[in-house]
């Protein structure tokens, strides 16, 4: 499970595959395209640029780890490519927790997040609904309410 400042989303449900390499990949999709979709052009400004370009590196990063585990899932490589892959999450995460959200929280009032993270939770539950939430449906635009402009 992965938090936002406000909530938290991308937990595995009843549809979701029993396999191992199906729920890793199920829920980085949900991961990765709920923030790229919604929180990360929900809190694109200036002040926090930077934190944003490494995160979406580091999505990039990990779907290209999963994606060679995936695509050569019998290799003797696999135990090692899901470990590169842990790792890369767990650097990921602990960076969005103490580096991004701390930004985001000073950002955004308590109702933008409350309802940045609704609608995050509510997306990423249709896509586990839906089964196999792979590929990534096409982005969405943002109500304007919840996207914050940089600062001139
Ligand atoms: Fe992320
Ligand atoms: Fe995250």
């Amino acid at each position: 499970m992965v938090r936002t400042g406000a909530q938290s989303y991308g937990g595995p449900t009843h549809s979701a595959p029993t396999d191992r390499r199906g729920q890793i990949a199920d829920n980085l999709a949900v991961h990765t395209a709920i923030e790229e979709r919604f929180f990360y052009p929900a809190v694109r400004a200036r002040q926090i640029e930077e934190n944003l370009e490494e995160a979406y590196d580091e999505h990039h990063d990990a779907k290209k780890i999963l994606l060679e585990a995936l695509h050569d899932p019998d290799a003797a490589g696999f135990d090692g490519k899901v470990a590169a892959l842990k790792g890369a999450i767990e650097h990921h995460v602990a960076e969005e927790e103490e580096e991004l959200f701390p930004k985001v929280r000073k950002l955004l009032t308590s109702e933008a997040l409350d309802a940045l993270g609704q609608t995050m939770e509510g997306e990423a539950a249709a896509m586990m609904d839906a089964g196999e939430p792979r590929p990534v449906p096409a982005p969405v635009l943002l109500p304007p309410s919840l996207v914050v402009r940089a600062s001139s």
